[in-house]
């Protein structure tokens, strides 16, 4: 249920709740959060209510919260970056509010009013201004999130939500930065099954890829890829991030068949690759095809997409017994040149021909 006069409260940190802010040099990924949070709950009488931008704190959620039970979570990741003339920018954030409420949908859980929600988030940016970093490469990561707080043990929707926004200074996502990452070919285990629920961004989903992901660390990779659950043959995304090769002038990227994430990088990417001019295919690639191409030299980059890693070129893959080396095991050209153009664009250095940047304040 939607509540089109949804009032949002302003509670102000005091001097003393607010934080120290951090050494902008070694800022990590996710462990330091502003003064502020978002937060509004949803019954099924009352709909979403109690909407407020407030002192960051704990809440209280029951033990028997359906969350903790049935999963019932799902979230978003975007970013505000301080750019051009110390002005802050997002970047497509209704396109992340919109997917999230696509999230929201499947699984059972109640739409919100993504205008008003945008709203709230562009004045708490605005009132945490400060903890929006100014250093190369950082950002602040805005993590939108929506739980069950119904305390109920029947398994169906919960009837009580809470949605909340918390954000966190960040550097680079991976440790590597920039540098081309090695990624083993996940051959035993799935992240999403065709109907199942890979292309809502749930918690439950990162919480299923964690095993591979921790055995693909312990021999030495920074990410799995993720073959498909049925022929375990064809590419679906690698980490938390989407997928890309070009082989040869062609760029690649598996199509949206409703088991990987609809990225909103990955949607830029194809957006700025087509402008350039490159043949474009959201097309179904088996690993063979990429294997093959690495051995003969087509394959001539990959990286993968995301709001978290940016994109993060891929030095290597291994996949059971080989391995293929891409470009040398060195950044290719295109990525390069995306990470420049999107990085300038959500920074306010160049034109914004798409209307992606939306400014705060
Ligand atoms: C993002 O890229 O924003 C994500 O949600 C990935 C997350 C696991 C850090």
């Amino acid at each position: 249920m939607f509540n089109k006069e949804l009032e949002v409260t302003l509670h102000k940190a005091s001097t003393d709740q607010m934080k120290q802010k951090p050494d902008q040099s070694n800022l990590g990924f996710g462990q330091i959060f502003t003064d502020h949070m978002f937060t509004m709950r949803w019954t099924r009488q009352d709909g979403w209510h109690k909407a407020a931008i407030e002192p960051y704190d704990n809440f209280i959620v029951d033990p028997a919260a359906m969350v903790f039970h049935y999963g019932q979570a799902i979230f978003e990741g975007m970013k505000a970056y301080r750019g051009k003339d110390d002005q802050i920018f997002l970047f497509r954030p209704a396109d992340n509010l919109n997917r999230m409420n696509q999230s929201a949908v499947r699984m059972c859980m109640p739409r919100f009013p993504q205008d008003r929600v945008l709203q709230a988030l562009r004045a708490m940016v605005y009132l945490d201004q400060e903890w929006v970093p100014g250093t190369e490469g950082a950002s602040l990561y805005i993590r939108p999130t929506m739980i069950a707080s119904e305390p109920a043990l029947g398994l169906r929707p919960a009837e009580e939500y809470i949605f909340f926004i918390i954000c966190c200074p960040v550097g680079a996502y991976y440790a590597e930065g920039f540098s081309p990452t090695k990624i083993y070919v996940e051959d035993e285990f799935v992240r999403a099954v065709p109907g199942g629920v890979g292309n809502a961004k749930t918690a439950g989903n990162y919480a299923a890829s964690l095993k591979a992901q921790l055995n693909a660390h312990d021999k030495g990779y920074t990410q799995v890829l993720w073959l498909d659950a049925i022929e375990h043959r064809y590419v679906e995304e690698v980490g938390t991030s989407n997928i890309f090769f070009l082989i040869e002038g062609e760029l690649i990227t598996p199509p949206l068949e409703g088991s990987i994430l609809p990225g909103i990088t990955r949607d830029s990417v194809l957006q700025l690759a087509r402008d350039w001019g490159y043949q474009v295919s959201e097309r179904r690639i088996t690993i063979d095809e990429v294997l093959a191409a690495g051995k003969s030299g087509a394959l001539k980059e990959s990286f993968g997409t995301g709001t978290a890693a940016v994109i993060s070129p891929v030095g290597e893959f291994c996949y059971k017994e080989q391995c293929v080396q891409i470009n040398g095991g060195a950044a290719g050209d295109l990525a390069k040149r995306l990470y420049d153009e999107l990085q300038a664009i959500q920074f306010g250095y160049q034109e914004d021909p798409h209307k992606w940047r939306v400014r705060v304040g």
